[in-house]
């Protein structure tokens, strides 16, 4: 009989788990525990839309009650939003619930799951969760490079991530080169093309995305209401796609994974696009003039890379290190985003956030750079 008080006797982990690295997140306090304006994080500087705030007040059922299983209201009000049948939405707690089961319904142990360097990096949880294999494409000049991505497709990849725009980079590919990777790809490989920060590209601007979800069987965009809807702390994603990928997704995502304040709240959210196109506006202004105050520093080696999401990565190449300039922002007042442990120590992601911000660390970041030995 086993002595139930031996504590060297343990549950044993699956292998795969652990070689899993936890998730880091942005922070917003500094070493000695000090809060600091968070820039690190990707969350929106105008907050939440008013009618998201109000909705969310408003006691909007009896919590006592589950929420409804199926979001319904909600998922009908982004099919009207959209132009998309209602049948091909399926909710997430956050896009990253359903990064990962798009991984765990197509991909398992043997399998691989690809994508391109400095992706998001939710992709390698997500490919080890399910116990399939992570591989990553080389990228070019930190971006997304598709026939890198195609060259490394074997005949056990199961399942390809594509972030367009990309987090930490920042990179875009447009829609001639979302349908070239597509084209290359088997059709019984899953492509996820994760829209994290969609609503920041340029009105007018495309990748296509949404039409290789209604067109074909094999492509699931996953958007989420964490960004340009300012409400990260409700934690809820969406994605689209043939109504097979959707219906797998069903199977497996958390029964009552949207709560009853998340889903009214998001319903007012997308109410309020004008609170959106304000948040975009706000975005293309402001990252457009802290880039220009970066460019116009000299010959420094500060170079901001080119971004169409709501954060700008920069790589520091000259005296002044992105490690220095880290906590040199700190010292100022900022978190940021330093990337050692994604393979970009050269590097400092940092979030657009208010004019008055942006203002503050492109003159720091100045004085810091003239100031390096
Ligand atoms: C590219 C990308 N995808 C997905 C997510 C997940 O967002 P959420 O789970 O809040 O929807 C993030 C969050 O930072 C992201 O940057």
């Amino acid at each position: 009989m086993a002595d139930v008080h031996d504590i060297s006797v343990r549950p044993r982990p699956k292998d795969w788990i652990l070689g899993i690295h936890a998730y880091v997140p942005g922070k917003s306090t500094g070493a000695d525990g000090r809060a600091l304006i968070k820039l690190s994080a990707n969350e929106n500087p105008l907050g939440s839309s008013p009618l998201a705030i109000a909705a969310r007040g408003a006691a909007a059922g009896d919590p006592s009650r589950y929420p409804d299983p199926d979001s319904n209201a909600l998922r009908h009000g982004l099919a009207t939003l959209h132009g998309l049948p209602v049948d091909r939405i399926v909710m997430g707690t956050g896009s990253d619930e359903l990064l990962n089961l798009a991984a765990q319904a197509f991909a398992g142990p043997g399998d691989e799951v690809l994508y391109v360097r400095f992706g998001f990096s939710v992709y390698d949880i997500a490919a080890r969760r399910c116990g399939a294999t992570p591989v990553v494409a080389p990228d070019r000049d930190f971006g997304t490079d598709v026939d890198a991505l195609l060259a490394c497709v074997t005949e056990r990849t199961r399942v390809v991530f594509l972030a367009n725009p990309n987090n930490p980079t920042g990179s875009y590919i447009g829609r001639a080169e979302v349908a070239r990777l597509h084209a290359g790809l088997r059709p019984d490989i899953l492509l996820v093309i994760d829209q994290a920060y969609g609503e920041y590209v340029e009105q007018g601007e495309d990748d296509g995305a949404f039409d290789l979800a209604a067109e074909t069987a094999n492509v699931l965009v996953t958007r989420t209401f964490s960004k340009i809807y300012g409400l990260a702390g409700e934690r809820i994603g969406w994605a689209t796609g043939d109504a097979a990928l959707v219906d797998m997704l069903n199977r497996i995502r958390g029964p009552f994974n949207i709560s009853l304040t998340g889903q009214s709240t998001a319903l007012a959210a997308l109410q309020d696009q004008a609170f959106v196109a304000a948040s975009r506006d706000h975005n293309l202004a402001e990252r457009a003039r802290f880039v220009a105050a970066l460019n116009a520093m000299g010959n420094h080696g500060v170079r901001p890379l080119p971004s169409k999401a709501n954060f700008v990565l920069i790589e520091f190449s000259g005296k002044l290190t992105a490690e220095a300039a880290y906590l040199g922002l700190m010292d100022n007042g900022y978190i940021t985003r330093w990337l050692p442990g994604q393979g970009l120590p050269q590097c400092l992601r940092i979030t657009i956030g208010t004019a008055a911000q942006m203002d503050d660390i492109a003159a720091a970041l100045r004085q810091m750079a003239e100031a390096a030995k």
